[in-house]
């Protein structure tokens, strides 16, 4: 363990941003109807929408996207790709995909029948979509630990393995169509599955016949939990700590865009041949051929040298410990930040920041909408709207927390941006008990709705969100 926390890297290239007028956020606050994914990125001060491919490229990467092989059959830089995940996940079976939703679909298409099962810790909503799609269904079996943002525990992302049995046992295996681990568990709050959780629930998949798939977006964040948190795991190196985490499964799916710090790109892989077989059709017809997959030789070059970067201890350590800076900083200024801190992002609880706004008029909501407005800091809710509606009842599903989060891009802030988002989000704060309405839908979108609804102030005579 590094006792001083260092920048392990340097500037060599950089990007003007500026912080629009407040007159401006406003109007296009109002004109987007309060939806983040509405404002055009250029009037966006610091960007904290995603931690999805807004990473910055190392020196290295730049130089393997010189030396990319482009070609359509046997590109070099797929078996590149192949290298970096034989020697980093222990797998034979890699197809390209071009993002991670990509590696979903595929997958539930063949492993999903109507009315089975994926039993989870709370599945990120692309891939509940792909599941529902496929005319399956999630079940969220993640601990109770989860629903409180003070707790400390220090796995929030584990599955509840008694529950997950039970959830077994009610539907029957039959109609179970795989178990899914989310590494680190995004929706969760970017909270880590720890190795004896997911040794407990290869156990129990082993038990009734099932296969056990994670969705590794963020999988070298959780393995530097792991290293840091759980007892036996201190002296292993990153990589050897891959190498166990997935020899507990049956495969991932990868949106490449968050831990493999590439712009596009995503994985989706297997250890059963006959699987592998079935799945290289619809490689093919949705994506590309077995050796790109929808990814260009320059993205699979980026990819495979991306893998080898995000698993460097000294990189995860100043990553995930920017992340808790930034969280310890708000934490202090009382804000009510989910505890611990997770990987890629810190998480605002909207409930306890604005108290008097009706839970139902979406506070979390609120805040990203408050926190453009005092700053030009973009970020995204992850609650109330995004939980959207229940398929077979159609009612607005009620999530445990309604978060906001901050997704920290990698390798792309300084400490002084930290500092002003923690000024922006203080701002807001210091008037909030006194903010009693929030958002009610002016055009509420069919699926996956929080990316094209629109909002309207309950109270629409506020000329700003701070009264
Ligand atoms: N799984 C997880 C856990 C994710 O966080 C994402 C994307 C996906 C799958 C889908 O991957 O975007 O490459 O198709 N998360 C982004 C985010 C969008 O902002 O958290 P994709």
């Amino acid at each position: 363990m590094k006792e001083r926390w260092f920048v392990p890297y340097r500037y060599k290239m950089v990007e003007k941003i500026s912080v629009p007028e407040k007159s401006e956020r406003w109007n296009i606050l109002k004109s987007g109807g309060f939806n983040m994914f509405s404002i055009p990125s250029e009037k966006v001060y610091i960007d904290l929408l995603t931690d999805s491919g807004t990473g910055t490229m190392s020196d290295k990467q730049w130089s393997a996207i010189v030396s990319a092989d482009e070609s359509y059959a046997g590109s070099r830089s797929f078996f590149d790709i192949k290298k970096s995940v034989k020697e980093i996940m222990g797998f034979d079976n890699v197809l390209p995909v071009h993002q991670g939703r990509a590696a979903e679909k595929v997958l539930n298409s063949v492993l999903i029948k109507e009315g089975m099962y994926v039993p989870g810790n709370t599945h990120f909503d692309t891939t509940k979509a792909h599941i529902e799609n496929a005319k399956g269904r999630c079940i969220d079996v993640t601990i109770s630990e989860s629903e409180n943002s003070n707790s400390n525990y220090p796995f929030k992302g584990n599955l509840d393995i008694n529950r997950l049995e039970k959830e077994i046992e009610k539907v029957t295996p039959q109609k179970v169509a795989y178990i899914l681990i989310t590494v680190t568990c995004n929706s969760g709050g970017g909270q880590p599955v720890s190795m004896k959780n997911i040794k407990d629930v290869s156990k129990i998949a082993r038990k009734y016949g099932l296969k056990l798939f994670f969705d590794a977006a963020r999988f070298a964040e959780n393995c530097y939990f792991i290293k840091t948190r759980e007892d036996g795991y201190q002296n292993k190196t990153v990589r050897e700590i891959s190498n166990e985490l997935f020899s507990y499964s049956d495969g991932f799916t990868m949106s490449s865009k968050k831990d493999a710090i590439v712009p596009m790109g995503g994985l989706l892989v297997v250890r059963d041949i006959n699987l592998f077989d079935m799945l290289k059709p619809f490689v093919i017809l949705n994506e590309g051929y077995l050796t790109y997959g929808g990814m260009s030789g320059m993205t699979m070059a980026a990819l495979a040298q991306g893998l080898y970067e995000s698993t460097d201890f000294e990189y995860l350590h100043y990553r995930i410990g920017q992340v808790k800076m930034l969280g310890e900083l708000l934490k202090e200024a009382s804000i009510p930040v989910v505890t611990p801190i997770g990987g890629h992002a810190v998480f605002i609880d909207g409930r306890r920041f604005f108290p008097n706004i009706p839970e139902d008029q979406f506070p979390a909501q609120y805040l990203c909408a408050a926190l453009y407005e005092a700053g030009g800091v973009r970020t995204v809710e992850v609650g109330a709207n995004l939980a959207d509606r229940d398929p077979d009842t159609g009612e607005n599903i009620r999530p445990k927390l309604d978060l906001c989060r901050l997704a920290i891009p990698r390798r792309s802030y300084s400490f002084e941006h930290m500092m002003y988002i923690v000024e922006t989000v203080k701002e807001v704060f210091q008037n909030s008990k006194n903010i009693t309405s929030g958002f009610q839908f002016d055009f509420e979108s069919k699926g996956i709705r929080h990316f094209s609804s629109t909002f309207k102030l309950v109270d629409s005579n506020k000329d700003s969100l701070f009264n």
